[in-house]
This record gives structure tokens, sequence and C-alpha cells, in this order.
């Protein structure tokens, strides 16, 4: 990695060591392009270095975490500026799986979202949150410009591979039409504003069996906390596992786990409407599949071994196309919430 050398010694600084005696024990893998290593120093010091992380994690990290106790893993050492941002966590001892999470794991998440949401709730105008992207009335001609063009470009993959895409042309015309209609940004707002992780997927929890850390705030942003728990929801069923993802049933439904996260905020002294936050959540679907789903459908060609050519469904590493079709249309489904 390019700056791998400077931040190794800026990290050996911060640790009052020789950047010799810093160790990469393994890489960790992750979704972003940040590189994380365990790396261990001294006699027995072990931590994570996330290094090239974004610059809102950094921010979070130096300016956020520590003081509001949110709960990611303690910070060993941090970089003094972004430029170029890196961050040295404790490794958390052995967690559980996402995939031997019980229901009891996964509530436990989805409260521990809730608290972070009531932390920050309709409070995020402090100086400490500059520099944090915001989603709000005065940004949204930007970003809805942005989604807008990530659902133009998904309309041509969908259109050429015609039927053949887990996202449908029909799908992706319906979001179209959504982040179009008029007041959309204040339907999404209607569930108000707080610092939202932005990728509460499972894999971005560690559980171990006395604690709960939420990792990775590389996606996070000043908007609607409906966004998260949509976010929570949609990627819950989703399954990695080597090369191979799969998609499982959940053992909750959609209204238990919303009951779940409005009881949690209420027992944080965050009452939201009932009503307001299902008229958010209905617009976070269109959000969500222009912001996450719609990038994700590209043609990926993967060379197989009789010299043929495949056109893999979205990802690169897809389950059926059918089980995934299936997991959009519920989605989709949402937007007629009650
Ligand atoms: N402090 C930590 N302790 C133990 N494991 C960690 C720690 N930080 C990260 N990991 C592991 O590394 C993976 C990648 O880290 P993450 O911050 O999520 O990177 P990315 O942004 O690339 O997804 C995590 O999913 C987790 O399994
Ligand atoms: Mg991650």
């Amino acid at each position: 990695m390019l700056n791998s050398l400077s931040i190794l010694d800026e990290v050996a600084k911060k640790l009052k060591i020789d950047s010799k005696e810093i160790k990469f024990r393994k890489d960790l893998v992750g979704t972003s392009t940040a590189k994380v290593s365990e790396i261990s120093w001294g006699k027995s010091k072990i931590g994570i270095l996330k290094q090239n992380t974004t610059k809102v994690e950094w921010l979070v990290y130096s300016k956020i975490a520590t003081k509001h106790k949110i709960p990611t893993p303690k910070i060993i050492a941090i970089s003094k500026s972004s430029d170029v941002p890196w961050i040295l966590l404790e490794k958390i001892p052995k967690s559980i799986h996402p995939k031997d999470w019980t229901k009891e794991n996964i509530e436990a998440a989805l409260r521990e979202i809730a608290k972070l949401h009531s932390k920050f709730y309709n409070k995020t105008d402090s100086k400490e949150f500059d520099n944090i992207p915001v989603v709000n009335e005065i940004e949204w001609k930007t970003i809805k410009s942005n989604l807008i063009s990530n659902i133009n470009k998904a309309l041509k993959i969908a259109e050429h591979y015609e039927g053949k895409t887990p996202l449908t042309k029909t799908d992706l015309e319906i979001v179209k039409k959504d982040l179009n209609s008029k007041d959309f940004i204040k339907k999404f707002l209607s569930s108000g504003q707080t610092l939202i992780h932005g990728g509460t997927w499972t894999y971005n929890f560690l559980q171990t069996s006395s604690k709960i850390y939420l990792l990775d705030w590389q996606e996070c942003v000043i908007a609607p906390p409906a966004w998260d728990f949509l976010h929570f929801y949609d990627l819950l069923p989703f399954h990695v596992e080597g090369f191979r993802v799969k998609l499982n049933e959940l053992p909750f439904t959609f209204n238990e786990l919303l009951k779940i996260y409005i009881d949690e905020m209420k027992k944080n002294k965050i009452n939201i409407k009932l009503a307001d936050f299902k008229k958010s959540l209905r617009a976070a679907v269109s959000i969500q599949i222009a912001h996450l789903w719609s990038p994700l459908l590209k043609p990926d060609v993967i060379y197989l071994k009789g010299g043929r050519y495949y056109i893999s469904r979205t990802l690169r590493l897809w389950p059926s196309r059918k089980a995934v079709r299936q997991h959009f249309s519920d989605l989709l489904e949402i937007r007629k919430l009650k």
C-alpha cells in the first residue's frame, strides 16, 4: 500500500516504539477499500490497524466516539490529521459470528442502533458534527442527482440484461419515480435526524458473551434514523461465507423489529410517532435501493473453467437470482406499509 511506510512510522511514533517492532499478524476481511490488519508489538500487545479509512470514520473516532461513549472498540492510537487516515483499535476477542446469531443477538444489535440514534436525536448541529455529510432539504438537490445517476446507470444494465438482473427495470423505475416525487425528502425526513451509522449489517457488529461493539463508521451520516433501521433489516438475511453469499430466513417479522426499535428509543426518552417513522421508512426503501443496491448492479464477468464466460447476477457473489429478486420484491413492499 502506497502510504504503508509512513503510516507505520506514525503508528510506531504514537506507540513510542521503533517501527521495526510492528509485526503484521494477518489481514482481516472487510467490504471496503480500507486495509484492516491485526498487528502486534512489544511483548504481547495486539491491535487492529485500519489504514486508509474514510475521513468520516476518522472524524467519528477522533472527535465523537470516546466523548459520547459510542460502543466502539477502544482507540489505541489515531492519525493526527485526516490526510492519510488510520486508526488503531483494541482487538475484540472472539465474537459470535453473525451466522450463529440468536434472536437475542439480533435484538441486542438493533437496540444498540436505537441507543446510538437516541443519543444524537435532533441534536446534530453542534460543531463536532461539522464535516459529517448531512441529508437535509438543502443538500437534497445534490444527493438526489447522485441517486438518480445511480439509478440511470443501473437501468441501462437492467435493460441490457433484460430479465436477468435481480433488480428489474420495473423496480428501478418505481424507485426513480419515487425519488422524483414531490415532497419525497420531506417524507424521508419525517423521522427526524440523528447520527446514523450507515452500514448496520451484522458483520459490522462484534458481539461477545458480555458486550456489543459497533465497527466501521465509514458510511456514517446525519440523516433520518429510519434509514439505519431499514439498512439493518435489508441486510439482516445476508450471510457471507468465503466467496458464497446466502440469504437466510429471519426469525423476526418486520413489525416485530420495528417494535423493538421504537421501544428502545422510548426507553431512551425519544418518542417518535410510529406514523412518522413509517412515512420515513417508506421513503428509505428508495434511498436504500438507489444508494446501496443500484451501484452493485453491475455485470461481473467471471472466467469459468470450461472456457465460458458467465455474467453473474448482481454482485460477484450472489446466491440465486430468484432468492435475491424475492428479497427486493419484499423490500419494495415496505413502500406500501400502512
Ligand atoms: N477491533 C476489532 N477487533 C476484532 N475484529 C475487528 C476489529 N475491527 C475490525 N475487525 C474485523 O475486521 C473486519 C473489517 O473491519 P471493518 O472496520 O468492518 O472494515 P471495512 O470497512 O473494510 O468493512 C470486521 O468485519 C471485523 O470482523
Ligand atoms: Mg465492515
